[in-house]
């Protein structure tokens, strides 16, 4: 088989690296080792940035993300027995929308698909070789049982965190930055009409708690809990009790509703940067490259980022041109790195360190109430969360 571009994974970059292609006439090959269900329902990313929103919107992607998505003007940060709300659009004029991976994903799977884009479903065995030379090939097992190997121009890494294609850079070529966290969060998904208007991010003794949403009748919660913490020590009971604590606000009449628990797990945080992406023909893209811990809503965000570099880089270089080729780890570190702080920032500012001393939620403390009451520590946050660099997608 033949292809411009072989792709290793069907998450957000991977899907929507084969879109963008398209629209500039560049053919290519998706393979993902899950099945499409399993694709469109893992519960991940719930937020996009005002950058992201306007590229999935000139690239065609945007009809139901118009119609079904929700447009966010700030959230709340809420400590101290006290919810302060931080007003994006009146310190950026910037929003975000509330639209959930699993919805970018089913779009994107659709639209490929309706364009007769090829994507393989339920592949084992992926492999990428020939890397340094000019016709690299990726090689898989399709769902059938048939071997397959297929000849391209430039393959795309873009198979998460624990995927196959960032470890075929040379160990002594591949630089990795990286921290854990010791907590992780336990999220849950609940059948319930949200209890706020906005995100709430929750400082509280007991841990971080994180109000989200995915729709006007279905909610997403998370609780800060230890990192190797099991989920079956987590009744629903246990959950809404918990979160019922740490969303408490003295003397008000709000309250957290509660419902049916549609979905529950616990994920583990860490910061992750490696570069190059590059090595030779083969670009990283996403989760592949970097990983930053969910606080700052970052993740889906820098993926499509990424991709929207890759794209025209990859036109250029199946054009004999290798400008934006070899500017491209460099080109995608800057807004990178700018999410990875932010991320962290907004991550050591919410949680509680077990065992920590009194001086650690003081600290916070006196941060997050800065943040609320200055004009200019609350435009940092907020440009930050909407997206900086904004993202500016050119077609050439
Ligand atoms: P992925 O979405 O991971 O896609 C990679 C794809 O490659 C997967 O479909 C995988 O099955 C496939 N693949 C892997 N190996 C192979 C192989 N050998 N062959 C073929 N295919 C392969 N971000 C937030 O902002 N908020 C959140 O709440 C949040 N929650 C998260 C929860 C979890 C459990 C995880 C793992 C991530 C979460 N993130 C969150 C981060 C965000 O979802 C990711 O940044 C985003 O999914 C990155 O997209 P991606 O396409 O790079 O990678
Ligand atoms: C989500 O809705 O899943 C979500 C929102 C904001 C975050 C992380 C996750 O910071």
């Amino acid at each position: 088989m033949r292809t411009q571009v072989g792709i290793v994974g069907a998450g957000p970059a991977g899907l929507l690296l084969s879109h963008l292609l398209a629209l500039r006439g560049i053919d290519s090959v998706v393979v993902e080792i899950r099945s499409r269900a399993y694709c469109e329902a893992r519960q991940r990313a719930g937020i996009l940035e005002h950058g992201s929103v306007r590229l999935l919107r000139d690239a065609g992607l945007a009809g139901r993300l118009d119609r079904q998505g929700l447009e966010h003007g700030g959230i709340y940060l809420q400590f101290d027995g006290e919810r302060h709300h931080v007003d994006f659009r009146a310190l950026t004029g910037r929003t975000v929308t509330v639209y959930a991976q699993t919805e970018v994903v089913k779009d994107l799977i659709a639209e490929r698909i309706t364009r007769g884009g090829h994507i393989e479903f339920e592949v084992t065995d992926t492999e990428v070789d020939r890397l340094d030379t000019d016709q690299p090939v990726l090689r898989y097992t399709d769902a059938s049982g048939t071997r397959h190997e297929v000849v391209c121009d430039a393959i795309a890494g873009c198979d998460g965190f624990h995927g196959i294609c960032r470890p075929r850079i040379p160990a002594e070529l591949l630089k990795v930055t990286e921290r854990g966290y010791p907590y992780a969060w336990l999220g849950i998904l609940a059948d319930v009409p949200p209890s706020t208007d906005e995100l709430i991010y929750s400082h509280h003794k007991n841990g971080f708690a994180l109000h989200s949403l995915r729709s006007p009748t279905v909610s997403r919660l998370y609780l800060q809990v230890d990192p190797d913490e099991s989920i079956d020590n987590w009744s629903d009971q246990r959950i809404w009790d918990e979160l019922q604590r740490r969303f408490e606000l003295p003397g008000s009449v709000w309250r957290l509703e509660v419902g049916p628990v549609l979905d529950k797990s616990i994920t583990p945080m860490r910061s992750f940067v490696a570069t190059p992406m590059r090595y030779g023909r083969m670009f990283l893209a996403g989760d592949a490259a970097h990983i930053v811990p969910p606080t700052g809503a970052k993740g889906l965000n820098l993926a499509i980022a990424d991709v929207a570099v890759l794209a025209p880089a990859l036109d250029w270089l199946l054009r004999g041109k290798l400008e934006l080729a070899d500017a491209y780890t460099a080109t995608c570190m800057d807004r990178v790195w700018r999410a990875t702080h932010f991320s962290w920032w907004m991550t050591t500012m919410l949680h509680r360190t077990p065992g920590a001393d009194d001086m650690e939620a003081a600290l916070q403390q006196s941060q997050l109430r800065y943040v609320s009451s200055s004009r200019a520590a609350a435009t940092s946050l907020a440009e930050n969360y909407t997206g900086y660099p904004e993202l500016r997608y050119k077609k050439d």
